[in-house]
């Protein structure tokens, strides 16, 4: 099983879609939407604002945030199953699948994951179903607004299975505006220092420290990908992405 989070970058990829619905094992799928959020919000009149990669999601902008994920779940459950692998989209509300607390009260409704309903998950997997989660939790207070890099990571670390991260760059890279400049393997010492030193920022912060916390809860391992065709066979190759790592052992004899 491969839990698979989709970056909101990669909004409307067809041939990504197309390879998750015939890949063969099981999947769970977590979603992003940030481009057209940030859209949908600037059509109505707010302001968005980030920090450290995370949405800062003001009361009043929750419910376009909601509406946007939620759309965005059912159609690409829709998609998947309309070639041929049936999937439900599911919002972190429904049957209390994700709950969540408040993060920072500088960040407004934005949530930090504390439960999975692991066994609504399983459900539908014995009945092969393809679970499609949209990042919105329930928590006391209304709903929270979650990075879906942490969910896909809380999911994976719950189930103890791995995760890969599909996103719109070759992988995290070690000067960000050159796409050869792709880094195989990452720990989380060399993690927090690229963050220091500014060579991983905005939304890949969240993706980089979401891999280190899956590895935490127990996912075997964890990968960031491009969600491009042909990325999952490919993926255990090595050839492709980043691999995150807790710690690197040191080769020197
Ligand atoms: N060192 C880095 N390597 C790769 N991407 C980086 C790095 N630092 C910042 N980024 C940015 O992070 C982005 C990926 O995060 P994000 O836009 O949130 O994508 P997603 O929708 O997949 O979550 C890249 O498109 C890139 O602009
Ligand atoms: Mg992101």
């Amino acid at each position: 099983m491969l839990v698979v989070k989709i970056g909101g970058s990669l909004d409307g990829a067809e041939p990504l879609v197309r390879d998750l619905a015939h890949h063969e094992g099981e999947l769970i799928v977590v979603h992003g939407g940030g481009p057209r959020i940030g859209a949908e919000l600037e059509a109505r009149g707010f302001e968005t604002r980030f920090e450290s990669g995370l949405r800062v999601t003001p009361p009043e902008q929750m419910a376009v945030v909601e509406q946007v994920l939620t759309q965005l779940g059912k159609e690409l459950a829709d998609r998947l199953s309309q070639l041929g692998r049936l999937s439900v989209g599911l919002s972190g509300r429904d049957a209390r699948l994700l709950r969540a607390e408040p993060l920072d009260e500088r960040l407004g409704r934005v949530g930090r994951i504390t439960a999975v309903n692991t066994s609504l998950l399983f459900a539908l997997m014995s009945r092969h179903l393809t679970p499609v989660i949209s990042p919105i939790a329930s928590a006391e207070g209304g709903p929270l607004n979650v990075n879906a890099d942490e969910v896909a990571a809380a999911v994976a670390g719950c189930l103890g299975e791995p995760l890969v991260y599909l996103t719109d760059v070759p992988g995290v890279l070690a000067d960000p505006a050159d796409p050869e400049s792709r880094i195989p393997v990452l720990d989380g010492a060399e993690v927090e220092a690229r963050i220091q030193d500014g060579t991983i920022a905005g939304g890949m912060i969240p993706k980089v420290r979401a891999a280190l916390t899956a590895l935490e809860f127990g996912a075997p391992w964890v990968m960031i990908a491009p969600g491009e065709p042909g990325s999952l066979p490919r993926l255990l190759s090595g050839k492709l992405g980043t691999r995150i790592v807790p710690e690197k052992i040191s080769r020197e004899v």
